[in-house]
């Protein structure tokens, strides 16, 4: 495995699975009260230059209850935001702690920085991409349909961060993907995909959710994105509603990596109807990046 963990172009498809095996462990084990402590006297910096919820209480929580400890650091209150270079921070940070999550704007800047640290880097969201979500939704799904490969996910709204991350894990792990949005909101495509899944791009969602097995959504206006009535209008077409859970002609899975915008990109109906799996999927985050923490920091 890899020191850092950036997009997943850095995992191979035994990497994931060894994750994936980890947080159904971990998450047997806190269910049955039993906790255990590898991390104990590490320390994990957590830099936001952007808000969260899940991420910044799931990797605390998951420190605490391995026996570690995490520092939550605010870009704006680091010598970083007055000029200190990328490349000093990121060696001086290395002398103190085991492991850094970075949630950030520019990509480029997490890559820098892992570039120079000595200890794991880990992408908690970028511009670009958000791996660790993806990686969750990868251990629900499994979870709730005990297989990923060849499973048909259709992401249906804008082209994101989100968006990125599952062409690259859909490609790595055999599975099918069609993602659609209007054609002003497509994702950028990776440069490079390992694996044999398939990756579909459309402007139908009709079309795209035929036959999935689970349907996926994420916010239509992303952080530090400008929201414009213009782009809402677009993506009106593109809501998870009841009718487009109806056109799979199956019983899918309806997944939200949450926050969520209600009655914008999901309606209520659905978010809290029987397909929806959307809360399990955020309670999931704790145990996957409770294995991700205990596998590159306990090196
Ligand atoms: N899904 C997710 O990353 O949520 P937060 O922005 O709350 O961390
Ligand atoms: N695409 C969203 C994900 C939030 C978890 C954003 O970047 O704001």
């Amino acid at each position: 495995m890899k020191k850092d963990l950036l997009t997943f172009n850095d995992l191979t498809r035994d990497d994931v699975h060894h994750f994936l095996a980890r947080a159904a462990a971990l998450k047997a084990e806190r269910r049955a009260g039993v906790f255990h402590y590898p991390l104990r006297g590490k320390s994990l910096g957590m830099i936001f230059n952007k808000h969260s919820t899940r991420t910044r209480i799931s990797f605390e929580v998951g420190m605490n209850e391995m026996g570690g400890h995490s520092l939550f650091l605010t870009g704006d209150q680091l010598q970083l935001k007055r000029g200190e270079s990328l490349q000093d921070s990121a060696r001086v940070l290395s002398r103190y702690l085991h492991g850094l999550l970075i949630r950030t704007y520019d990509h480029d800047e997490v890559v820098e920085l892992a570039r120079w640290a000595d200890i794991p880097v880990i992408n908690g969201l970028t511009d670009l991409s958000h791996p660790v979500q993806v990686l969750s939704d990868l251990f629900t799904i499994q979870e709730k349909l005990s297989r990923l490969d060849g499973v048909k996910v259709a992401y249906v709204g804008d082209g994101n961060n989100v968006t990125y991350s599952w062409i690259l894990a859909a490609s790595l792990m055999g599975m099918h993907l069609s993602v659609a949005t209007p054609p002003g909101c497509r994702p950028l495509m990776p440069e490079t995909r390992a694996g044999d899944g398939v990756v579909e791009i459309m402007d139908d969602p009709l079309a795209a959710v035929k036959d999935a097995d689970v349907i996926y959504t994420d916010v239509w206006v992303s952080m530090g994105q400008e929201e414009s009535e213009e782009k809402i209008r677009c993506l009106k077409p593109y809501q998870i509603n009841q009718q487009l859970v109806e056109a799979t002609g199956r019983e899918p899975l309806v997944m939200h990596c949450l926050p969520a915008h209600r009655e914008l990109e999901i309606t209520s109906e659905v978010m809290d109807g029987k397909h929806s799996v959307v809360f399990d999927q955020a309670e999931n985050r704790l145990h996957v990046q409770k294995a991700i923490l205990e596998t590159l920091l306990s090196r």
